[in-house]
C-alpha cells in the first residue's frame, strides 16, 4: 500500500488527469499507471482545464480526501473506490461539483458523519456509491436535492437514525441499498413513491414496525430484502397481484421476507400470498420457508 500525503497524491493525479485530457479532449479516463500517477512534472494550471473524470480506483492508495477536489468543477465522474482513503468527506469537497453524475467512494475506510449539506449542490448526480466504508450518523435528508438519482448504495456502513422520508421524493431511483447499517425506526411509507425502484435492500438493520403496504404496490420491484430487522405484521393478501416482476426474483427474496423474525407471529398471513406467488414459479425450490 502506498502511503503518501494525500495532497501530493491528488495533485499528482490532477496532473496526470490534465495530461490525459490533452491527449483526449473527450471524456478523460485516468489510467491506473501508478508511476505516471505519482510523478508530477507540472502542478500548475489544472484549474483551467476541463477534467471531466477522475478514476483512481483499485490503487491501494491511502490518505484523506483533500478539499482541492472542489476546484475540479468540470468533473462528471469521480471513482476512487477500493483504496484506503480515511477520515471525513469534507463539506466543501463536493460543494462546487454541480456537473457530477457519478460518485464512487465505496470500499474505503471513510468514517465520521456525512455533512448534512453534502448533497446540496449536486443536481446532476445519478449514482452514489458509498458502500463498504465506516460512515456514521444520519443519512442526510438533503439527498432529496439530487432529483435524478438512480443508484443509491449506502450499505455496509454504520449509518444510524431513520431512513429519511425525503428519499421518497427521488422518484427516478432504481436501486436502493441501505442494508448492513444501524438504521432504526419504521420504514417510511414515502418509499412507496419510488415508482421506478427495482431493488430495495434494507436488510441487517434495526428497523421496526410494519412494512408499509404501499411498498407491495411497487410493480417495478424485482428484489426486495428486509431480512434481519425487527419488523412485525402480516403481508398483504394481494401482494403478488401488484408485483408482477417479482416472479423471476421471488424465490430468494421471499425467503428473506420469511426471515423477518417477527413475521413468524403471523405466519399464516404470510403463507397465503406467498403460495399464490409461488404458483408462477418453477419447481426448482430455491426458496424455502422451512429453514
Ligand atoms: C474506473 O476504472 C476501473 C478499473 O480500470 C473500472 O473498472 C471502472 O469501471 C472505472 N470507473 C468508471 C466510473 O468508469
Ligand atoms: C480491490 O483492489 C484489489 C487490487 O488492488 C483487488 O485485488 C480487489 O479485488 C479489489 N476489491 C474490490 C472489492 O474491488
Ligand atoms: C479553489 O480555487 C479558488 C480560486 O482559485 C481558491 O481560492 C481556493 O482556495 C481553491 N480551493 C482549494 C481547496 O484549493
Ligand atoms: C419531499 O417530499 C415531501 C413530502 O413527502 C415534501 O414535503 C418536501 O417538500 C419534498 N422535498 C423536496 C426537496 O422535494
Ligand atoms: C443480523 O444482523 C446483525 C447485525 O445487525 C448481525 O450481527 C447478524 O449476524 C445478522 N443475522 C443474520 C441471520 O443475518
Ligand atoms: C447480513 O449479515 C450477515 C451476518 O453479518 C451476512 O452474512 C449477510 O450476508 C448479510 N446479509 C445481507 C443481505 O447483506
Ligand atoms: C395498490 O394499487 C391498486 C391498483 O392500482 C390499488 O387498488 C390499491 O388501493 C393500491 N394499494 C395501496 C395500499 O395503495
Amino acid at each position: 500500500m502506498e502511503k503518501l500525503p494525500s495532497l501530493c497524491v491528488f495533485l499528482a493525479l490532477l496532473v496526470h488527469c490534465l495530461t490525459l485530457s490533452f491527449v483526449d479532449a473527450g471524456v478523460t479516463k485516468i489510467s491506473t499507471d501508478k508511476q505516471a500517477l505519482l510523478s508530477p512534472e507540472n502542478l500548475c494550471g489544472f484549474r483551467h482545464h476541463r477534467v471531466t473524470a477522475l478514476n483512481i480506483s483499485h490503487l491501494g492508495l491511502t490518505g484523506t480526501l483533500p478539499p482541492q477536489l472542489e476546484n475540479l468543477s468540470f468533473l462528471a465522474t469521480i471513482d476512487i473506490k477500493n483504496n484506503s482513503f480515511y477520515g471525513s468527506l469534507p463539506e466543501e469537497l463536493l460543494a462546487q461539483l454541480r456537473r457530477l453524475k457519478y460518485l464512487s467512494f465505496s470500499y474505503n475506510i471513510l468514517s465520521v458523519e456525512l455533512p448534512p449539506s453534502i448533497f446540496d449542490n449536486l443536481p446532476n448526480l445519478q449514482s452514489v456509491y458509498l458502500h463498504e466504508n465506516m460512515l456514521q450518523g444520519k443519512i442526510p435528508s438533503t439527498l432529496s436535492k439530487c432529483q435524478i438519482l438512480q443508484y443509491l448504495y449506502l450499505s455496509f456502513n454504520y449509518f444510524t437514525g431513520l431512513i429519511p422520508k425525503e428519499i421518497g421524493n427521488l422518484t427516478q431511483l432504481k436501486r436502493v441499498y441501505l442494508g448492513d447499517n444501524k438504521l432504526q425506526g419504521e420504514i417510511s411509507k414515502e418509499l412507496g413513491n419510488l415508482a421506478e425502484v427495482e431493488i430495495l435492500s434494507l436488510s441487517n438493520n434495526s428497523l421496526t414496525g410494519t412494512i408499509p403496504t404501499l411498498l407491495f404496490n411497487l410493480s417495478s420491484l424485482i428484489y426486495m430484502d428486509f431480512s434481519n430487522n425487527s419488523l412485525i405484521g402480516s403481508l398483504p393478501d394481494n401482494m403478488c397481484q401488484y408485483l408482477p416482476n417479482l416472479e423471476g426474483g421471488i424465490p430468494y427474496e421471499i425467503g428473506n421476507l420469511r426471515n423477518l423474525e417477527i413475521l413468524q407471529l403471523e405466519f399464516n398471513s404470510l403463507v397465503g400470498p406467498v403460495l399464490a406467488c409461488l404458483q408462477h414459479l418453477n419447481n426448482d425450490n430455491t426458496f424455502s420457508f422451512g429453514k
